[in-house]
């Protein structure tokens, strides 16, 4: 019978190791999952900072109207981008796709490309008001043919600069 006893005890630990190991597969999933949120989303219309922040020289805050006055910087409305494209590259099929979505009364869906956890407490307002510049947190946003996140997002960035900017630092600052 010393096969046997030697069969349930390899038995015992395979069971281990398999909730050890679902355990652990389960925690990578997540931390995959985080951090699988892609880095340059496709967006439902290909709009270039390109040509608008670089080219036309807009300011960031002509479009993301809120930036300095409120938590959320704000993506700009469609009626926005009408003042121009009513009659500026209506050919273009980008910008056709544009009159589409409001001739349909249809809202373009533009997908985040930065997005923190709800546990965490950020606010625009504060940082542009106290001078630090969106390239700080979105790097050379007006290059991007693309809108894509070069920043880590991690708490430990936060506190980094926080740190150096003697800006607060205890938990209670970024989570309530
Ligand atoms: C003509 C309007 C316009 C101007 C000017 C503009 N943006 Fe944008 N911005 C948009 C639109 C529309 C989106 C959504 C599509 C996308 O993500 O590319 C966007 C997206 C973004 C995002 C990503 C938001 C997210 O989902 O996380 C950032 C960051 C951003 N802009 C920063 C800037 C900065 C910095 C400037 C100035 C250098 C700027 N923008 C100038 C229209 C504009
Ligand atoms: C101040 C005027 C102005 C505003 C506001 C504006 N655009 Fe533009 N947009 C332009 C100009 C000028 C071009 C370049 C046309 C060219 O290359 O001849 C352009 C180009 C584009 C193109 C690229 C066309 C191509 O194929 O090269 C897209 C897409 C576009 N805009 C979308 C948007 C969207 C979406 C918004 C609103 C968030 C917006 N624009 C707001 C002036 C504007
Ligand atoms: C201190 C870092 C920091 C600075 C400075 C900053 N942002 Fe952001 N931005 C973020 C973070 C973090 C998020 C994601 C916020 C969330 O998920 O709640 C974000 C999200 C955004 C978004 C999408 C969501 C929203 O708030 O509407 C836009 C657009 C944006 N930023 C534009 C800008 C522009 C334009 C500036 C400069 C005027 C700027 N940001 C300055 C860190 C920053
Ligand atoms: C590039 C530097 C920088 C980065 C990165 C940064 N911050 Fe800040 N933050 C500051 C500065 C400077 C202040 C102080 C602003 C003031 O004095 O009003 C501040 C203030 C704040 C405040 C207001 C503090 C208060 O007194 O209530 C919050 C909340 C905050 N930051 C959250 C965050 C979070 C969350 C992140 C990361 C997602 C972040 N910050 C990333 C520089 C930064
Ligand atoms: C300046 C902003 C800031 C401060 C101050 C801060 N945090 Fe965070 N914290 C974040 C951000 C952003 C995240 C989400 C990103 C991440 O998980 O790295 C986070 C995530 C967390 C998480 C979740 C980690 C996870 O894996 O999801 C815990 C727990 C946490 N913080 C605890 C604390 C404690 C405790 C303190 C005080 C010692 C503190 N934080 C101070 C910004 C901050």
């Amino acid at each position: 019978m010393r096969g046997d006893k030697w069969r349930m005890r390899l038995l015992a630990r395979l069971a281990l190791v398999g909730w050890f190991g679902l355990a652990l597969l389960v925690l990578a999933v997540l931390a995959r999952h985080r951090e699988q949120a892609p880095v340059a989303p496709v967006q439902p219309i290909d709009f270039p900072h390109t040509v608008h922040a670089d080219r036309l020289k807009l300011a960031c805050t002509f479009c993301h109207t809120f930036a300095d006055r409120s938590s959320r910087a704000g993506v700009p409305p469609l009626a926005t981008c009408m003042a121009c494209h009513r009659s500026i590259a209506v050919e273009r099929p980008e910008v056709r796709k544009l009159r589409g979505h409001v001739e349909r009364r249809e809202p373009v869906v533009w997908q985040r490309v930065h997005r923190l956890p709800d546990h965490v407490h950020f606010t625009h307002k504060r940082h542009v008001r106290a001078g630090v510049d969106c390239s700080a947190c979105h790097g050379a946003v007006a290059k991007m043919e693309r809108t894509k996140r070069v920043r880590p997002l991690t708490m430990g960035w936060c506190v980094t600069c926080h740190r150096a900017r003697g800006a607060p630092t205890d938990c209670a600052t970024c989570h309530r």
